[in-house]
């Protein structure tokens, strides 16, 4: 007889296989062409779940991609009720000649494995599935009650799930919820993230006249769509990164000091953070640390830019129309419904009658986890008997739309313990995954789970 943990050092080489045949699925949720793909991701979790030994698989239809749930409840009333939450549901990989190798065909090199989705987050959502079966295979049974919920829409805003929830308190409720879909702060360093930002992404439409037109028979006498897209855009921020819309710093909570001073403290090497992104130069708002700017105050910033002629040599036109995307991040207590309403309404007071304008939007709401909660400090013990190094609190400055309602609406403590790695690019080409992460992945949660029912 194994104990779990020496069932999954015994099972490793099976474990990654099956992550493989995971990460050959192309499940990019954005992409209409993709639709069935995801969907087989979906169907592939569920066989993968049920041969295990979880129970009660079920995929929920939603508008656009399947959500995945399984079971086991036995470990009896007096135990905890874990939620482990995760998306099968990868970004697009274009542009696809900067890989090394074909995104979904995932190879090892130099101890990572390389594939879109291996970081972010398949690799780290099944981490908690082996771990699942490290106790099931070696003990018949587990330490906690857990449910899994998994989706295939995160990288898309989360909408099924938001609507899901809501509707089916009673299959997710727990006393706890457990989310791998970040980084760690490098090799050896785990960081438990207590902060994440929300979104709030506009799309900004401008119409003018109703063809593309000569610049020099009409140019003077007609307003531009893309000079007008500039003129706007040039008004949203000023040159040390302050947003300019009114009211929309109105319910930033501010930062305590207790909480800059712990922020002061974390380990971010600013030089090695300045090499990795390649720009000349660190910028942002003065009155703020670089920690502080990329995870606690809030950003706008263009994602994409469209309109005129952009091919090749010059062409003397006024262009029919223009196209932002803006994205901005927010921070607690913004809503991502009012700041789209204060953006609408600040661009339509900048725009002359001169041209038309539409904006369509959605986002999702920050989050702020309290640091001192039982599985909080489970999460901490379990990181540091595998690491052998404490784990350092963080906020992140992505998002993961979910875990606002997991802790406002289901009132579930949520734990973020992430075995990303600073260099996965995740979103980017050559996402990878450090294999000997997977692997003690699976033994952070299985000691995880077993100091949790200890806590309880
Ligand atoms: N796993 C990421 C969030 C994240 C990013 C964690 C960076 C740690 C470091 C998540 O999958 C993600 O990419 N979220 C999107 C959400 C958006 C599409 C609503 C994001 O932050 O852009
Ligand atoms: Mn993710
Ligand atoms: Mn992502």
């Amino acid at each position: 007889m194994s104990s779990p943990i020496e069932y999954a050092y015994n099972n490793r080489s099976n474990h990654l296989a099956e992550l493989f045949e995971f990460l050959r699925i192309p499940s990019v949720s954005t992409q209409p062409g993709h639709k069935e793909d995801t969907a087989r991701a979906a169907t592939w979790l569920t066989e993968s779940m049920k041969r295990i030994g979880l129970e009660n698989v079920h995929t929920f239809a939603t508008d656009r991609h399947p959500l995945v749930y399984a079971d086991w409840l036995h470990a009896g009333p007096e135990a905890p009720t874990v939620l482990v939450y995760g998306h099968y549901d990868v970004q697009p990989p274009e542009p696809l000649e900067l890989w090394d190798s074909p995104p979904f065909e995932p190879v090892i090199r130099d101890d990572y494995v390389y594939a879109r989705g291996s970081s972010d987050d398949k690799g780290q959502v099944y981490i908690h599935i082996k771990a699942a079966e490290a106790y099931l295979k070696a003990n018949g049974r587990l330490p906690v009650n857990l449910k899994f919920i998994i989706e295939g829409e995160e990288e898309i805003g989360s909408e099924g799930l938001h609507k899901f929830i809501p509707q089916h308190r009673d299959l997710l409720a727990a006393d706890s919820a457990l989310v791998s879909d970040t980084a760690m702060l490098g090799r050896g360093k785990p960081a438990l993230v207590y902060g994440l930002r929300g979104n709030c992404h506009i799309l900004v439409d401008i119409t003018g006249p109703g063809r593309d037109l000569h610049s020099g028979t009409y140019g003077g006498g007609i307003n531009n769509p893309l000079n007008a897209m500039s003129h706007l855009i040039a008004r949203l921020k000023d040159e040390r990164g302050h947003i300019l819309i009114p009211g929309f710093y109105d319910r930033v909570r501010p930062l305590t000091v207790g909480e800059r001073e712990l922020l002061a403290n974390f380990p971010l090497d600013e030089a090695a953070w300045l090499v990795e992104t390649g720009a000349p130069e660190i910028w942002g708002e003065p009155e703020y640390s670089l920690v502080e700017r990329i995870s606690a105050r809030p950003t706008l910033d263009v994602t994409g830019l469209i309109g005129g002629y952009t091919g090749e040599g010059t062409k003397t036109v006024l262009p029919s129309h223009a196209h932002a995307k803006i994205s901005m991040r927010l921070v607690p207590d913004q809503d991502p419904k009012e700041i789209a309403e204060l953006f609408q309404q600040f661009a339509r007071s900048i725009l002359p009658p001169s041209v038309k304008v539409t904006m369509r939007g959605g986002g999702s709401k920050p989050a702020l986890i309290d640091r001192d909660t039982p599985p909080m400090r489970a999460a901490a013990a379990a990181y540091e008997a595998t690491f052998h190094h404490p784990a350092v609190f963080m906020r992140e400055g992505g998002s993961i739309p979910v875990v606002n309602q997991f802790e406002s609406d289901l009132k579930l403590p949520t734990v973020l313990m992430g075995f990303g790695l600073p260099g996965d690019h995740i979103h980017s080409p050559n996402e990878r995954f450090y294999v000997p992460n997977f692997f003690a992945g699976i033994e952070t949660s299985i000691r995880y789970l077993e100091l949790l029912r200890q806590t309880e």
